[in-house]
């Protein structure tokens, strides 16, 4: 059987991978970030390993072929246990001229999909060595949640290692379908631009958010009353420590410090944060994507965390639980967003293939199910007024079960965190 994922092919492992399996196995680059200890590998044993694998009855493993017919290693699904719907997940690129080119997000995606989809799997678990930053950022990104941490339970490179457990339950990653295919990277490049071009003087002043109207009295408009509806919904802030994710000019930032909020506003838009800096010293500015684990756990746990206009630049259910991270206990998430079944919406996801995406009400309310030790979550739409002599927006009650029979064209969200 040949699986086509465009980018590369998937088939069964066969007796002619074994040259190419023996050379990456025995590659210290590759073998040092793989979990298994290994002296090396024997011809006789990659051929044992290709037979072994391609006729275990609980594995679904495949060899990763490219478009000129070489195998640059595998992927799949081990220890497929059916009666608790579980499965381990592992991946080996072992060819490393064909990394950091979207192959093993693409195989990742393609196992979780065949997991949960074809499988009917609850549940797909993997071990990563700490050391292994690239796959672990990987699987961040794809909604897998650290689990747990074995402390030094390998020997790479004269040293123990940690080794750390990460899982995805299939409701999360129903959740978590994402259009954004982009790479991180050119799509911060893409957001970076469209800010510089549509959000043009450097001291914020007529500054518009997003998709907002360039007509500049409409965009205020909508930036006041989007402000006021996050405020209510974060209650006090006196002396909390308050994180604006995604802060744009920081509009939120001085909004929260006025009512004596410990702002930290953070933005990939270098222009913008030094922007920030200059105009509002006493707030801490921070350069960087608030799905930079590394970044996050550097930054800190917040009372309140902020995305106001953010979460659809990120893949919001990622970007979310990214966020949800960074709310210390007792603390809470707020983020406004688009809704994927709002018209107007939909018009300007198309306007922008694979780099902004909303989020249905449906698919928010499992999102904040699936975030652990939630102690509420509430979610109100907001229309488009018909008459927006008073405000642009008209909100709806906050409620947990979204069941409206219209299309919002935003959803607010607040979780409180136990
Ligand atoms: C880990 C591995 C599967 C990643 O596959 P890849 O094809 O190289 O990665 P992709 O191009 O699909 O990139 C996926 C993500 O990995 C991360 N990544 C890629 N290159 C990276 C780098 N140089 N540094 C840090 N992170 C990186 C990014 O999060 C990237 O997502 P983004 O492009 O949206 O930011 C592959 O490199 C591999 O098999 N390596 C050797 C064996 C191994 O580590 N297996 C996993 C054991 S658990």
């Amino acid at each position: 059987m040949h699986i086509d994922l465009g980018i590369v092919q998937l088939r069964k492992p066969e007796p002619s991978d074994a040259d190419a399996l023996f050379a990456q196995k025995n590659d210290p680059d590759v073998a040092g970030q793989l979990g298994g200890f290994t002296k090396g590998y024997s011809r006789a044993e990659i051929a044992r390993w290709i037979e072994t694998h391609s006729a275990a009855k609980d594995e679904a493993l495949y060899a990763i072929i490219d478009q000129q017919g070489r195998c640059l290693g595998h992927v799949g699904l081990y220890n497929i246990d059916h009666r608790v719907r579980t499965a381990e997940f592992a991946i080996m690129i072992g060819d490393k001229s064909a990394w950091g080119k979207g192959i093993g997000r693409r195989c990742t995606k393609w196992a979780l999909e065949f997991g949960f989809q074809e499988l009917a799997l609850r549940r797909i678990y993997l071990n990563v060595l700490e050391s292994n930053v690239r796959a672990r950022k990987l699987y961040d990104s794809l909604g897998f949640t650290q689990e747990g941490c074995l402390r030094q339970a390998q020997w790479k490179s004269g040293r123990w290692v940690n080794v750390i457990v990460m899982g995805i339950l299939a409701e999360t990653e129903t959740a978590h379908e994402t259009t954004l295919t982009q790479p991180a990277d050119e799509r911060e490049k893409f957001w970076h631009e469209w800010f510089q071009k549509h959000t043009a003087t450097a001291d914020g002043r007529t500054a518009t958010w997003l998709d907002y109207s360039m007509d500049e009295t409409r965009g205020r408009a909508l930036q006041a009353q989007t402000l006021g509806l996050v405020m209510e919904a974060c209650g006090s802030v006196a002396n909390l420590r308050c994180l604006d994710a995604g802060c744009g000019w920081g509009q939120l930032a001085r909004c929260l410090e006025v009512q004596d909020g410990r702002a930290t506003a953070l933005d990939f838009v270098e222009e913008m944060v030094e922007a920030g800096r200059r105009r509002s010293p006493s707030i801490e500015w921070v350069l960087g994507s608030f799905l930079d684990a590394t970044l996050m756990e550097r930054v800190g746990l917040f009372d309140r965390v902020f995305a106001v206009e953010a979460l659809q630049c990120v893949g919001p259910v990622r970007g979310l639980r990214a966020l949800w991270e960074r709310v210390a206990p007792g603390g809470r998430l707020i983020a406004i967003l688009p809704n994927s079944e709002n018209p107007l919406s939909k018009t300007v996801a198309a306007t922008m293939p694979g780099r902004y995406e909303g989020l249905s009400p449906q698919d928010l309310t499992s999102a904040l199910t699936a975030l652990p030790d939630v102690e509420f979550a509430s979610i109100r739409g907001l229309v488009f007024a018909e008459d927006q002599k008073v405000a642009p927006y008209t909100a709806t009650p906050w409620t947990s079960q979204p069941n409206w029979s219209f299309s919002p064209n935003r959803l607010l969200f607040v979780a409180g965190r136990k």
